[in-house]
């Protein structure tokens, strides 16, 4: 059940608190990672019973590479098997999948996979599930930058005509609205390097609850807590005989 109250169009979520969720169990941190893949299904399906839109988790980081080598592996494991298993399964319940990040760096197995559920689940409308993976914020905007300079230098663009429109338009979530709501589980109260850009506006909601934990009632408290929330968007709050 959700709150009354404007509901988020666009989640973005942060799904820390896999390697805690382990330790707490005394398992190994993939077996975390395993538990966070399941509770990725679970939001995934509680979101669209509420009627969210579009959602969009950070599944691995840039940085995530710097982890040990035999914890990278298990997680590029995980997106493999379920680019193979439950792209259909999502398919069949209307979601559209994206993956947003530098792809450049996976081997051409788990790029395939991307490139085909993508295009298998293209015309979805039900939920729109964005994935991040090998994304940056930063590494994001510099190459949105880069595109921009590439086409002042080749005359085919004046820097007068760099609109934010422009440089929105390079970025990974090209064509998608902002956020209106972050979650980041886990207790940590930071944004890791994600969506920067995008989240300007965003409502920022933290819980202590560690992803793999994280349910549909979790999901709705988060929502009530948004419900509640007066966003302005850099303007005064709406006053009558102003
Ligand atoms: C952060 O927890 C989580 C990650 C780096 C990986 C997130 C991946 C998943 C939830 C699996 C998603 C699966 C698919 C198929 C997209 P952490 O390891 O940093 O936890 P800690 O802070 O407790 O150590």
């Amino acid at each position: 059940m959700s709150a009354p109250g404007p509901l988020p169009q666009h989640i973005a979520i942060v799904m820390d608190g896999n390697g805690r969720w382990a330790q707490n169990q005394g398992k190994p941190r993939s077996a975390g990672h395993q538990a966070g893949s399941d509770a990725l299904k679970r939001t995934v399906e509680a979101a669209g019973k509420r009627g969210i839109s579009t959602l969009t988790v950070y599944a691995f980081s840039s940085e995530n590479w710097h982890r040990p080598s035999v914890e990278v592996k298990h997680l590029l494991e995980l997106f493999l098997n379920a680019l193979n298993r439950d792209v259909a399964e999502l398919d069949k319940n209307n979601v559209a999948l994206r993956f947003i990040g530098n792809r450049s760096a996976f081997n051409p197995a788990i790029r395939d996979g991307m490139r085909r559920a993508e295009a298998k689940t293209r015309d979805n409308n039900g939920l729109y599930l964005n994935v991040a993976v090998n994304y940056g914020g930063h590494a994001e905007i510099t190459e949105a930058v880069r595109q921009v300079a590439k086409e002042v230098t080749q005359g085919v663009l004046r820097p007068e005509q760099i609109t934010e429109a422009l440089l929105e338009d390079k970025l990974y979530t090209q064509g998608l609205p902002a956020p209106d709501l972050l979650i980041r589980t886990g207790g940590e109260q930071r944004l890791s390097n994600f969506l920067l850009w995008q989240l300007a506006y965003t409502e920022l909601y933290f819980t202590d609850t560690l992803w793999p934990d994280f349910n549909g009632e979790h999901l709705d408290l988060a929502l009530a807590d948004f419900a509640g929330r007066q966003r302005r968007f850099g303007s005064l709050p709406q006053v009558e005989n102003a």
